[in-house]
């Protein structure tokens, strides 16, 4: 049976087209692609025409008559919103160091104390299979009421080879199982387990002689990530594990410039990452850099808000000709967030991105971020069928209206699966 779908009448149908080949920059952030009154039909999955109803239906009559229809009178559809960067599966939660925080403890005070993301490394190490499985799929179905339909989901808090082959696996069956598509991250170097704390080297070549190899041969992961941070792993040490994942096959990601400006940037330039993530502190250099080399900064702006730090400075980024994307870094210790809606409001209230850069930022350039640009991130005939309904009657409304789920209908490759 083949499953048609019919689209028609948004007040926006926001395509975001034109941007499939390459990230959109400068003012391109800005072309979104609204048709008004827009319409669009998808068949098995993929899309197969976009437009108004009548040239829908000059064109593909026949097809229009055998589908499931959704009137979507009054509302603004848009691709099924991307999430770049997400550290989904873990165990437990840290509230307490929230708390913490809340009095005067910094993030990395607590984690040099054992804490942060050594807690969840724990949580995660003493969880199973199916405990991990469990409190990650709960996430997940939270956000997909978001309207989100693709992650990039990373491991890191498993710090060993056993254990971060679980949290893959896991990865990897919820994208088998699960609506929402997971891509995955290998992120052993998210922190310095506390035991090899004197000996930081030698949990470098584990991760590079012992974990990398069997992640690349068990196909667990597409990029290879490194938290670059003082007191975490230095830039140098970042570069020799992410040009290891390169002979894997392993394309590099990196944590640049979260906590203090520390090269991050400079180095995502120096090694052709195809994204470098939060750059709170990114240098102006770093930032020129990573124009000219092409690299998308990730921003993560509820990492800013949840730890009252200083956002990255996107408008800056943007006019300097960096493409940006943006992601909630859902995580349980700097952003436990899963709203990407949020996000958006924090993109524009924060950082000086507009509405439409924003959507832009959540679409096509997070679907470039994780190398997914030829299938998902813009309404364009070819594509997979995903799209999110908001229930606004425009696109503004979306960050006028903050803090709030806007969503109505959600749907996956040509299926309803939220409604
Ligand atoms: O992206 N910076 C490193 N990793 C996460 C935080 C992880 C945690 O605190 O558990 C981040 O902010
Ligand atoms: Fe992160």
């Amino acid at each position: 049976m083949s499953n048609v779908l019919y689209i028609k009448n948004a007040s926006e149908l926001i395509t975001v087209r034109g941007h499939s080949e390459k990230p959109a920059k400068k003012t391109a952030m800005s072309e979104i692609g609204i048709i008004e009154n827009g319409c669009v039909l998808s068949k098995d999955g993929k899309i197969v025409a976009v437009g108004t109803d009548e040239e829908i239906r000059n064109e593909h009559q026949d097809l229009v008559n055998l589908a499931e229809v959704i009137d979507a009178t009054g509302k603004v559809v848009t691709p099924g919103l991307v999430d770049p960067h997400t550290h989904i599966v873990y165990a437990g939660t840290r509230e307490n160091e929230y708390a913490m925080r809340l009095e005067g403890k910094t993030y990395m005070e607590i984690m040099n104390a054992g804490g942060g993301i050594h807690a969840t490394t724990r949580a995660t190490q003493q969880a199973s299979f199916d405990e991990l499985y469990e409190q990650s799929k709960a996430r997940l179905d939270k956000m997909l009421l978001g309207g989100i339909t693709t992650i990039e989901a990373k491991s890191g808090y498993g710090l060993t080879l056993e254990d971060e082959l679980k949290q893959l696996e896991v990865a990897k069956k919820l994208n088998e199982d699960h609506q929402i598509d997971l891509i995955s991250t290998f992120m052993g170097a998210h922190a310095v387990p506390l035991e090899y704390k004197d000996n930081p080297e030698a949990f470098i070549d584990i991760v590079i002689n012992e974990m990398l190899p069997v992640v690349a041969e068990k196909n667990l992961a597409v990029f290879n990530d490194v938290f670059c941070e003082r007191g975490v792993f230095t830039p140098e040490q970042s570069k020799r594990i992410l040009e290891a994942g390169k002979k894997y096959g392993l394309k590099p990601k990196i944590h640049a410039d979260e906590i203090e400006s520390y090269s991050g940037a400079e180095m995502a330039a120096e090694v052709k990452a195809v994204s470098a993530e939060h750059l709170l502190r990114a240098s102006d250099e770093g930032i020129k850099a990573m124009a000219e080399n092409d690299v998308i900064g990730v921003l993560l702006p509820g990492t800013a808000f949840f730890l009252m730090a200083d956002y990255a400075e996107a408008r800056k980024m943007i006019d300097a000709g960096m493409a940006i994307a943006l992601s909630t870094d859902a995580n349980p210790g700097s952003s436990p967030t899963l709203s990407l809606q949020f996000i958006m409001n924090l993109g524009c209230l924060e950082m000086g991105m507009t509405p439409e850069e924003v959507i832009t930022a959540t679409t096509i350039n997070a679907a470039h971020a994780i190398d997914a640009a030829d299938r998902i991130g813009s309404i364009e005939v070819g594509k997979d069928a995903d799209f999110t309904l908001f229930d606004v009657k425009n696109h503004l409304m979306l960050s006028y209206q903050y803090g709030m789920n806007h969503t109505h209908t959600v749907v996956k490759k040509g299926n309803v699966v939220v409604s």
